[in-house]
């Protein structure tokens, strides 16, 4: 793939997440009909979809989470979330009131019920309804609930120009405060990264830990190539264990180039000759300007190039099926 000399625009906007509704395969865009919600056993259309005020999950960010996308009629990767999204629930001590076969059944009939084929799914387990008090013994019954929609991070033509980030004041929260591995609902810590780079006039905030090292993104990992060879911060340095990080991973080993887990500084990233993201969300994304420095020659690289071919090819040809 070659890619076009990158232009730069200002930045890119947020997120831009549309209810399903709008994008619905073969619905008319009336505004008439609304995306339907799983919410606590049932599938109700988004104006219905409520959760109480003593929700700790509204209160305390108490609860956990899972970005999911689905391409051409198949869930891509949906054990890997569902495996994580349970190990999240083990690591807060919350026990998710249905067993995994019973979750892809709800979020496969919500797809169903919005009649997509491709979109993002975002998969919640709050603590429930407690008091005011934040202990979580008040809460007996966590809420699970699924929303469909589409999302579209970034243009196009972002991805053929590339992103540029900046790094931010805000640490990656230390794994002793509250371990990044957990998907939580408390991203005040991403937030206010986001923030930053919003206030950079950047497309993306690079987080370091404690130690001063790379942990990731706000909701991306981060990888750097040199001299062929790839790297991506450790889970220890603070990253999120992403999924498409380690599709990435095992796209670039298939590809043949030797990709390791390794700390990585600013210099590191200053001195690469590629760098990209990865995430659910964005995908796997170039990056060609850090802190003001161009990287490597200021254009998305073609190691970069092959893996976003390949991860593409990977998204659409499988999954888990919706419809069969
Ligand atoms: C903080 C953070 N890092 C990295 C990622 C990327 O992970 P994944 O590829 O599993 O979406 C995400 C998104 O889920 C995230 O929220």
């Amino acid at each position: 793939m070659v890619l076009e000399d990158p232009k730069r625009e200002a930045p890119s906007p947020n997120a831009a997440v549309k209810p399903a509704n709008e994008t619905r395969t073969g619905a008319k865009n009336t505004g008439a009909r609304q995306s339907i919600i799983y919410l606590d056993g049932q599938f109700l259309p988004d104006s219905e979809a409520k959760v109480s005020v003593f929700d700790h999950g509204l209160l305390y960010g108490d609860g956990i989470f899972e970005g999911i996308r689905f391409y051409n009629g198949r869930v891509f990767r949906l054990e890997e979330h569902l495996n994580r999204l349970w190990d999240s629930a083990r690591s807060i001590c919350l026990e998710i009131p249905m067993s995994k076969k019973e979750m892809t059944e709800a979020l496969l009939e919500t797809i169903r019920r919005n009649e997509m084929q491709d979109g993002y799914i975002r998969q919640i387990v709050t603590r429930g309804v407690g008091n005011l008090g934040l202990n979580p013994l008040q809460c007996k019954k966590p809420s699970v609930i699924v929303i469909v929609a589409k999302i579209a991070l970034y243009p196009e033509e972002v991805y053929r120009h590339g992103l540029t980030v900046i790094t931010c004041a805000t640490r990656r929260m230390n794994a002793a405060a509250l371990n990044p591995a957990v998907k939580s609902l408390n991203y005040l810590n991403n937030v206010m990264a986001r923030i930053e780079a919003n206030l950079a006039g950047a497309d993306e905030a690079l987080m370091l830990n404690d130690a001063g090292n790379v942990a990731e993104c706000t909701a991306d990992n981060v990888f750097i190539i040199k001299k062929g060879q790839i790297f991506t911060p450790p889970i220890t340095a603070g990253a999120l264990r992403g999924i498409t990080r380690s599709v990435a991973f095992d796209a670039a080993i298939e590809l043949g180039y030797p990709t390791k887990e390794a700390d990585i500084t600013r210099h590191d990233v200053f001195t690469a000759d590629e760098c990209f993201l990865t995430g659910t969300a964005a995908e796997v994304i170039p990056v060609i300007k850090a802190d003001g420095r161009s990287i490597g020659t200021g254009k998305p690289g073609p190691i970069t190039a092959r893996i976003i071919a390949r991860f593409r090819e990977l998204t659409r040809e499988t999954g888990t099926a919706i419809y069969s």
